[in-house]
């Protein structure tokens, strides 16, 4: 049976007097789940005794008024989802104020990881999402943590966070899910036409592109490519090819083995993002 806490107080109580005797395992969500967030739930069931997972559409992470507003809210479907999926505890703040009650700012240094790619152009968005995260890791206090890799870039952010402030939690990347066609999967196209839910297939192809002539012509070319492939059928903000642990841009192709392609682009009215690994 799934336990829902909707108090900060009662969850940390309830979480309190089994402490120690299993390992927790914690994947924090916005919602509107899909099976990406599923598969961190089940990923969480594998290697964890208890799985809490949180729902919460955490406003200080959002750059605009109306893209929060709209955020698909599902909490009766999101809860049966759960549910089948075998999750033990579901948190489910009923306001804001819930989960920010208390809070102790802190300011953190992580260079230039949060600076770039989303941190460039969602300004302020991984302050946010840094604030509810630490937020819900000193509620939760997980063994482990699970995050999806379609947002790979808050991943490593959030590693770097846990590790700067001597957190004893291990934060884990969970493989993109896509849909058959290719299309990641994401809460946000639950908003999508018909017609845009196929040319959101743009952001596939431009990575797909780019890993399948890799090495095969200049990087800035090829990346300029990747950015005309994308505007055929999206408006795009970014493609970037770059080391999939500092986040900076490769240049050229040297001996630098670990490296991901990075694209933001709005189809109509809604942004999406996806990533590759190249090599
Ligand atoms: O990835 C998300 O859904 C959110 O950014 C997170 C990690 C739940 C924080 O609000």
């Amino acid at each position: 049976m799934m336990k829902i806490f909707k108090t900060q107080r009662t969850l940390k109580e309830h979480l309190s007097s089994i402490k120690g005797k299993f390992e927790v395992g914690f994947a924090p969500t916005m919602g509107s789940l899909h099976e990406g967030h599923l598969s961190l739930i089940r990923e969480s069931k594998k290697r964890c005794d208890i799985v809490v997972c949180s729902i919460f559409v955490n406003p200080t992470q959002f750059n605009t008024v109306s893209d929060f507003k709209n955020y698909p809210k599902n909490s009766s479907e999101d809860i049966e989802l759960l549910k089948s999926t075998g999750c033990d505890i579901l948190f489910l703040p009923n306001d804001v104020n819930e989960v920010y009650q208390n809070e102790k700012k802190v300011s953190l240094e992580l260079g230039s990881i949060v600076n770039v790619l989303e941190g460039e152009h969602r300004p302020g968005h991984f302050d946010g999402v840094m604030r509810v995260v630490k937020l819900l890791f000193d509620i939760v206090q997980p063994d482990k943590a699970f995050f999806g890799l379609k947002d790979f870039q808050q991943f490593l952010v959030i590693q770097k966070m846990a590790k700067v402030l001597n957190m004893k939690i291990e934060v884990l990347g969970c493989d993109i899910v896509r849909e058959k066609n290719g299309l990641a999967m994401s809460s946000r196209n639950k908003r999508l036409s018909n017609i845009e839910l196929k040319n959101a297939l743009v952001l596939q192809k431009a990575l797909n592109h780019c890993k399948n002539n890799f090495r095969k012509m200049d990087l800035q070319a090829l990346q300029a490519e990747c950015f005309r492939i994308l505007q055929k059928e999206s408006n795009p903000e970014y493609f970037e090819i770059c080391d999939a642990e500092s986040l900076s841009p490769i240049t050229e192709i040297s001996e630098t083995k670990n490296i991901r392609a990075f694209t933001a682009a709005s189809i109509g009215e809604i942004r999406l993002i996806d990533n590759m690994e190249i090599l």
